[in-house]
């Protein structure tokens, strides 16, 4: 099956506003017979689409379902390369996985593959990532910024300031972020971010953008136990939220910070996400792989580093941790 084609066929239904499109203009324009359009017409139909066909004039696009798809996505869009390739999944195990591929065999800048479910989604350290199918945004956006490898984890902290200005966007409130990958609201976790890095020494290759945000799950949509730390978007807004329209926005806002970050360095970026964080001068336990201290945050250090001052006065700069915050 030729999904540009599919792809091609779902986006002028959606561009014809109503209007019918020729099922014979299109066949013969891609050099396919009437049966593969009316076969892909009904693909659309399996997937929650509702299409009319009208005698003689031929497909309109009546209702289209809650789906992440390209053609959703792509109607809100307005950057110029983050999320012009949409690779969709109804269902998978790790849109991560599928990104590392498809950037080792030579995906273009700002490729996105996207599901409506995981089956063996993974957070930070390996751990499982709940991605229940269609609540949530399952995302990982394959990037190549003009940056050196050890200007790579900061990505993290650029994605979570595009992610809290989309969130202001689309939902009109404001989350909070907590270091180094974690937005909150009312204080739980709603999105975690997955940074990996494909790269030379001295040239990265490509950064993997690993998004899971929980938009439009209901509290009794959570197992038990994720439901006292894990809130979704719906739950703190009130209302069901358009996930395609959501992860349009997040592109444009990453693909704004990233060639921000790309050409003033790491300053502005430092300061958004320090207006945003919750976690400047709190008292912190940060748990690491071989040891847990204790301090006060100071912030973060040019290098996406969170800068703790410990009870000896001496300053640390963290790498990766998990954080709790004392209250
Ligand atoms: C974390 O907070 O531990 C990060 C969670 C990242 C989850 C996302 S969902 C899309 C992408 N695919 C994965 O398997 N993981 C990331």
């Amino acid at each position: 099956m030729n999904m540009n084609v599919k792809d091609e066929l779902l986006k002028r239904l959606f561009e014809a506003q109503g209007e019918p499109i020729s099922g014979q203009e299109f066949a013969d324009e891609f050099g396919l017979s009437r049966t593969a359009i009316w076969k892909y017409i009904k693909e659309f139909e399996e997937d929650g689409y509702e299409i009319a066909s009208i005698r003689k004039k031929g497909y309109v696009l009546i209702a289209s379902p809650d789906r992440v798809n390209s053609a959703n996505i792509q109607k809100h869009l307005q950057t110029k390369t983050y999320g012009r390739t949409i690779d969709y999944h109804a269902s998978c195990g790790s849109t991560q996985n599928i990104a590392h591929d498809a950037a080792q065999a030579g995906a273009p800048d700002g490729t996105l593959i996207v599901s409506e479910e995981q089956t063996a989604g993974k957070g930070r350290l390996s751990r499982p990532w709940n991605s229940a199918a269609q609540k949530g945004i399952w995302m990982s956006l394959i990037v190549r910024p003009s940056l050196m490898p050890q200007q790579a984890p900061q990505m993290t902290l650029v994605a979570a300031v595009a992610i809290v200005r989309a969130i202001e966007n689309v939902a009109g409130i404001e989350a909070t972020i907590k270091w180094p990958n974690d937005i909150l609201l009312h204080g739980k976790k709603m999105t975690g971010i997955l940074t990996e890095l494909q790269s030379e020494p001295d040239r990265i290759k490509a950064i993997i953008l690993g998004i899971g945000m929980n938009v439009n799950q209901d509290e009794e949509d959570f197992p038990e136990e994720l439901q006292e730390i894990a809130t979704s978007l719906k739950i703190a807004c009130g209302k069901q939220i358009d996930r395609a329209k959501l992860i349009a926005e997040i592109l444009g806002f990453i693909e704004l910070y990233t060639s921000m970050y790309e050409k003033h360095g790491f300053g502005p970026i430092k300061l958004l996400w320090e207006s945003y964080s919750n976690t400047a001068g709190k008292r912190i336990r940060a748990v690491m792989l071989n040891e847990t201290i204790e301090g006060t945050a100071l912030g973060i250090s040019e290098e996406g580093l969170l800068e703790l001052r410990l009870d000896d006065g001496s300053v640390r700069g963290i790498y990766s941790a998990d954080i709790f915050i004392k209250e």
